[in-house]
């Protein structure tokens, strides 16, 4: 096995999990009698904003009262540590691996705790709600402002500097995703094509576990420090 120097790191709901955050597939994915998918699209934010805007302020609110675990905790440590290419690219819009100190992180599906203004297209950080459609504090335009999420049809953020990391990768990880989003779920054979390893790291077979070398089944809370630990000891 060639030397590893660069890694990409993706992470999905399954790492937040322990944090006491639903995932989207493993919770039904239902809220308030609609499919999670209904609600994250832009056709049902144009057929209801308040609906969506509910939605998110309720997920904005429960998040930050949520601690990082013990697996955003040893990624973070990676981060910090690994003294190769290192890259943890997260489909979760929770701020959990950034309060755990990961730095090097991309959020390909943006971030609960961000607004988007549609009118000026200024992002900028929000924890409170929009439902009372506050006016956009770069332009001033009134109820401009929307979940800064990639909702589903939406174009995931950041996704030359994924591709050029993943082109790059030496080892590829996943934690905590099932699988069935792309572009994230097609990650690993990107990185397959650039000669990585690739292993798999989640509560149990993934929909993409086939094109892993590896996949070891459990909580992340146990299975991402001991992987931490194994690559640091090597490093
Ligand atoms: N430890 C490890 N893995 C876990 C844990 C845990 N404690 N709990 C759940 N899992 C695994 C599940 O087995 C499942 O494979 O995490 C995965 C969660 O899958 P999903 O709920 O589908 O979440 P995710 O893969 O992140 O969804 C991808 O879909 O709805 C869209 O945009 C949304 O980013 C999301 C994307």
């Amino acid at each position: 096995m060639r030397d590893i120097q660069n890694i990409v790191i993706l992470t999905g709901a399954g790492v937040s999990a322990e944090s006491g955050i639903d995932t989207f597939r493993d919770a039904g994915g239902l809220w308030e009698q609609h499919r999670v998918e209904d609600v994250a699209t832009p056709e049902a934010f144009a057929r209801d904003p308040d609906l969506v805007l509910r939605f998110y302020d309720m997920r904005r609110e429960a998040i930050q009262t949520k601690e990082p675990n013990a697996a955003h905790r040893a990624l973070a440590k990676l981060d910090a540590e690994w003294s190769g290419g290192l890259l943890i690219v997260t489909q979760n819009v929770d701020d959990l691996h950034e309060r755990a100190g990961a730095k090097r992180l991309i959020h390909m599906h943006g971030e609960h705790l961000n607004a988007w203004c549609t009118v000026c297209d200024m992002r900028m950080p929000w924890i409170g709600p929009l439902l009372d459609r506050p006016a956009c504090p770069g332009c001033g335009a009134p109820g401009s402002l929307r979940p800064d999420i990639v909702w589903f049809g939406e174009m995931p953020y950041r996704m030359d500097e994924i591709y050029d990391a993943l082109g790059s990768a030496d080892l590829f990880v996943s934690i905590g995703t099932s699988g069935a989003v792309y572009p994230a779920a097609g990650f690993v054979r990107e990185a397959r094509a650039a000669g990585a390893r690739t292993i798999e790291l989640n509560m149990e077979p993934s929909q993409g576990s086939y094109w892993f070398d590896e996949a070891r089944h459990g909580p992340a809370t146990r299975l991402v420090p001991a992987w931490v630990d194994a690559m640091l000891d090597q490093a």
